[in-house]
């Protein structure tokens, strides 16, 4: 452990937290890949070793994401809820959390099997595929059509309960059958070259998810026995958080990786889940990036600061289009912040889990910022791990010009915040 200086929130170097050899995939965590997932073992081990002394009946997650705290609450038997805006996020999380009976799920599988066996055109029904955008453009029509196929014996052939959980499969099959490039979260279409020697094999690839999803799912039923208490919504963390779901003082623990900057020019949330959003008829497919934190511009800064207040001069100074981007972003955080503190019970912990981030090569601790309006809120800060991100989970570049391949550097370590409720 090594100390890094800054006067109010100890940061600490340590090591252990970077997990350079975990498996992040065991259990139901190998379901669907998401952007900027949590590390399992982070949630885990924050679960273990910060949460709160007395009470430990309810964990909260207030960007669930792909739902990695949810699962972690329920392997430790503990209640949980868990909110986001993007549906498919839910879908995931919801699904995750699920001990579905594998007998059936098993069974279900090899009757869509046999049916694939058979597969022709013509017993495709839905041929329309006007609700997903510019269709032509991002898939070829063989694809579309084992696409819809797929979901047709989804339909038929697994029951309303279990529908999801081959939902979650079929859901990486449309991304991955789709001409988007590899390895980024944005929407880029790869070069026609490659599109000429891309021929997907969409049902080896449900099948194989599928089959790696069941393998997640009898680990995770072995684990979590029947008992769970797992709840997913979909409030607006800037907004109230509604009461007949969470009342003040109601939970015990957050443990969260919030957004650090806007989906534009940061992580696109929602362009990396439009591919499935559409597929299924979500809402709010198009756009979504609008709605998550920092998607509306706004002209003013609402918040004090003084932990980050030179960084956002700097950033003025330089680009005030930038800057407003920036303080659009944190005006939603500090208000989403004061309505998570409320929910806290005294003596209860918060976990953020955040990344730094370079915007006009000025780094802003969203740590500090973090701790620091925590702290206006009746929090104290505990401590600041620090680690380094061994995985390319997410882009350690990101494009806020939405041209790809024009990177800029934005992350690389990550920062666990820890703060208490005052009692
Ligand atoms: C870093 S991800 C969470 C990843 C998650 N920990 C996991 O392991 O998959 C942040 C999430 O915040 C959600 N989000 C952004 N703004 C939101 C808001 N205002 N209210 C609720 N969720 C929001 C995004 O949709 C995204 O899923």
């Amino acid at each position: 452990m090594q100390n890094m200086e800054h006067k109010d929130y100890k940061r600490v170097i340590d090591d252990r937290w970077s997990f350079r050899n975990a498996n992040t995939k065991e259990y139901t965590h190998c379901y669907h890949s998401y952007p900027a997932m949590m590390i399992p073992q982070i949630a885990r081990a924050l679960i273990t070793e910060y949460r709160p002394s007395g009470r430990l009946k309810l964990i909260f997650d207030p960007y669930v994401g792909s739902g990695t705290t949810l699962v972690e609450a329920c392997i430790a038997g503990i209640k949980s809820i868990g909110t986001d805006l993007n549906p498919l996020a839910r879908l995931l999380s919801r699904v995750k959390c699920t001990t579905y009976n594998e007998r059936e799920i098993i069974d279900e599988l090899s009757e869509i099997q046999s049916r694939l066996l058979f597969f022709q055109e013509s017993m495709v029904r839905d041929c329309s595929f006007e609700h997903i955008s510019n269709y032509s453009f991002w898939y070829s029509k063989d694809s579309l059509i084992k696409l819809s196929y797929l979901s047709q014996l989804i339909d038929e052939y697994s029951s309303s309960f279990n529908k999801d959980f081959f939902k979650v499969a079929l859901s990486e099959v449309v991304r991955e059958a789709s001409y988007t490039r590899n390895g980024e979260f944005k929407r880029f279409r790869m070069k026609e070259e490659a599109i000429s020697s891309f021929h997907p094999d969409v049902f080896g690839l449900f099948e194989r998810k599928v089959q790696r999803n069941i393998c997640g799912l009898q680990l995770f039923n072995k684990v979590t026995g029947l008992c769970n208490d797992t709840h997913v919504y979909d409030f607006n963390t800037t907004e109230a958080i509604p009461s007949d779901i969470i009342c003040d003082g109601d939970v015990d623990m957050v443990v969260t990786s919030p957004p650090y900057g806007d989906s534009r020019t940061t992580v696109s949330y929602g362009q990396f889940s439009r591919w499935a959003n559409e597929w299924f008829r979500f809402e709010n497919a198009a756009t979504l990036d609008n709605l998550l934190m920092g998607g509306k511009k706004t002209k003013t800064k609402n918040f004090d600061t003084i932990s980050i207040s030179e960084q956002l001069n700097e950033i003025g100074q330089r680009d005030e289009k930038r800057y407003l981007e920036v303080v659009s972003f944190l005006n939603d955080y500090s208000t989403s912040i004061a309505n998570i503190a409320k929910s806290v019970r005294k003596g209860g912990v918060v976990c953020y889990v955040v990344g730094d981030r370079r915007v006009k090569n000025v780094q802003i601790p969203l740590d500090f910022f973090t701790a620091e309006m925590f702290e206006k809120h009746g929090f104290k800060h505990n401590i600041t791990i620090v680690r380094e991100i061994p995985n390319k989970r997410m882009p350690s570049k990101s494009s806020p010009t939405n041209i790809a391949g024009n990177h800029v550097e934005t992350m690389s370590n990550e920062f666990i915040v820890i703060l208490n409720k005052v009692e």
